[in-house]
């Protein structure tokens, strides 16, 4: 059948993009720790803090702020190459640990806590607590949050200094924009953020306010590294070395000095897209990212999905148990922890450092196959046994049988379910977000926390969320309209 080859063809030009994905990762390969010099080394970061580290989406999309100015001077006194990697707070030392990355400058506090998993420079700056409120709110002081829901950054030192206070209710949540949101809609009364990060939210929420309170046990930011990493040292010399020269204090006073830049003026309303019309180039670039990632896996998944029908429909018991275990294990896991587990796991077993896209890639296949291979069982079994009957006494062999027969029927037959599972997988490619691929729904929040606010990108990535699914019903409606007409 012809539509049965052009499926395949299909197929093996996904697989070659996949190769081409894969290999462009081996160039990744792991850095080695010693011999920098000419060498590229991976900073990672958190860029939803700051002015410390942020995307300036209008100009590119580059990582700016006041610790990539350091990393930046660093690199240039040690002879390598910077790259910069951007991914959750709390994924920054799993980062370090497997090796994903060489160093992490995200404002990051050495506790005693992290210590045991990382090493730290010497503190290069220090910053203090601060309550931020809704305006008149009153809370000024730790004690004052008693009986409050008070939301922090997860796996912050925030989170480590509200547990101390005493009465509060703790909510932790990911990206500091959520948390602002959080507090402006009053989800939570108040949120635990450092100083120099809060002026700037102030400064573009006027109905905010914040009080500085008393460092309660660790503070200052440092360099981190995976535990042993030969860097340390040289790191401190260049430390040092900007803190005497007076570099650093030139850098405090570009990025903390002065008033904070604000792109929120007297007449905002509730809603001003206008104050993202300059990033919205940068999320309709996203638009490509999260189509190639969805068509990718869609059509990996619908090979793998056949196999594992096929193996469920066998008479040789082993490739039943297989795909039956299989399915049971990939539909009782949620999507969001496989994810995690491919991303992060894999290096530490392979040693292959993964990109994020080829993670997100594979586990989405590997998801959606358990789900195409059920949809595509059944489309077989409803296929009329006659059929079956028929070709096996006119001596057609079990492959052309299942290959020109049986399955181009059955996948008219589940051609909306198949619709479907796609939709399914479009909007769940959000998912990819978490470990840092830069599609839609990253780059909406990118853009919320650069410029302070949080619902406006989120809207417009949810209408083009929302056009790409619609363009995906149709395209199914008139496949399956040209399907019947050609039958
Ligand atoms: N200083 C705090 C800590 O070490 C918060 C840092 C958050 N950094 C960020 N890039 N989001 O836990």
């Amino acid at each position: 059948m012809k539509k049965l080859r052009l499926l395949f063809t299909i197929s093996f030009a996904a697989i070659v993009a996949l190769f081409i994905v894969v290999s462009d990762g081996i160039n990744n390969r792991i850095a080695a720790q010693t011999e920098y010099a000419g060498r590229t080394l991976v900073m990672v970061t958190s860029a939803d803090y700051p002015p410390y580290e942020f995307r300036d989406t209008a100009a590119g999309n580059e990582i700016i702020g006041f610790d990539v100015d350091i990393a930046n001077y660093i690199a240039q006194e040690l002879e390598f190459e910077l790259k910069i990697q951007d991914t959750d707070f709390s994924g920054i030392i799993p980062a370090l640990q497997s090796q994903r990355a060489d160093f992490a400058m995200a404002g990051m506090t050495p506790t005693e806590e992290r210590r045991q998993n990382v090493d730290f420079s010497d503190i290069y700056y220090e910053a203090k607590n601060t309550i931020v409120a809704l305006n008149g709110s009153n809370l000024q002081q730790p004690e004052d949050l008693a009986g409050k829901r008070v939301g922090v950054q997860l796996g912050s030192t925030q989170e480590t200094a509200a547990k101390e206070f005493k009465g509060v209710t703790i909510v932790p949540l990911n990206r500091t924009g959520e948390i602002i949101q959080e507090v402006k809609s009053k989800r939570i009364d108040a949120a635990i953020i450092e100083d120099t990060i809060a002026a700037g939210f102030i400064a573009n929420n006027p109905d905010l306010e914040f009080n500085t309170i008393e460092n309660t046990g660790e503070a200052g930011s440092a360099i981190a590294f995976s535990r042993g990493s030969p860097l340390v040292a040289d790191f401190n010399r260049v430390l040092q070395q900007m803190q005497s020269s007076g570099e650093i204090d030139r850098l405090v006073n570009k990025w903390f000095g002065g008033e904070p830049e604000t792109t929120a003026t007297a007449s905002d309303s509730t809603f001003s897209f206008v104050r993202i019309a300059p990033s919205i180039p940068f999320i309709l670039r996203g638009i490509l990212v999260t189509l190639q990632f969805t068509a990718l896996s869609a059509i990996l998944g619908f090979i793998w999905g056949t196999i594992l029908s096929l193996f469920k429909i066998s008479t040789f018991k082993p490739l039943v148990w297989f795909a039956t275990a299989y399915t049971s294990i990939f539909r009782g896991t949620p999507l969001l922890l496989q994810i995690a587990l491919v991303y992060y796991a894999t290096p530490q077993i392979t040693g292959y450092n993964i990109p994020a896209l080829l993670a997100g890639v594979i586990t989405f296949t590997l998801n959606s196959g358990a789900y195409i291979s059920e949809t595509i069982r059944g489309g077989i079994l409803a296929v009329d046994k006659g059929q079956r009957e028929a070709a096996l006494s006119l001596g057609v062999p079990y492959r052309p049988m299942m290959l020109d027969i049986i399955l181009p029927q059955a996948i008219k037959n589940i051609l909306p379910a198949l619709v479907n599972e796609s939709i399914a997988l479009l909007k769940d490619s959000a998912l990819v977000s978490t470990i840092g691929v830069a599609d839609l729904l990253r780059r909406a929040q990118i853009v919320g926390a650069e410029r302070y606010i949080y619902f406006e990108p989120l809207i417009v990535a949810g209408v083009i969320y929302y056009l790409m699914v619609m363009s995906l019903t149709w395209g199914g409606y008139a496949l399956e309209r040209r399907l019947q007409r050609s039958s």
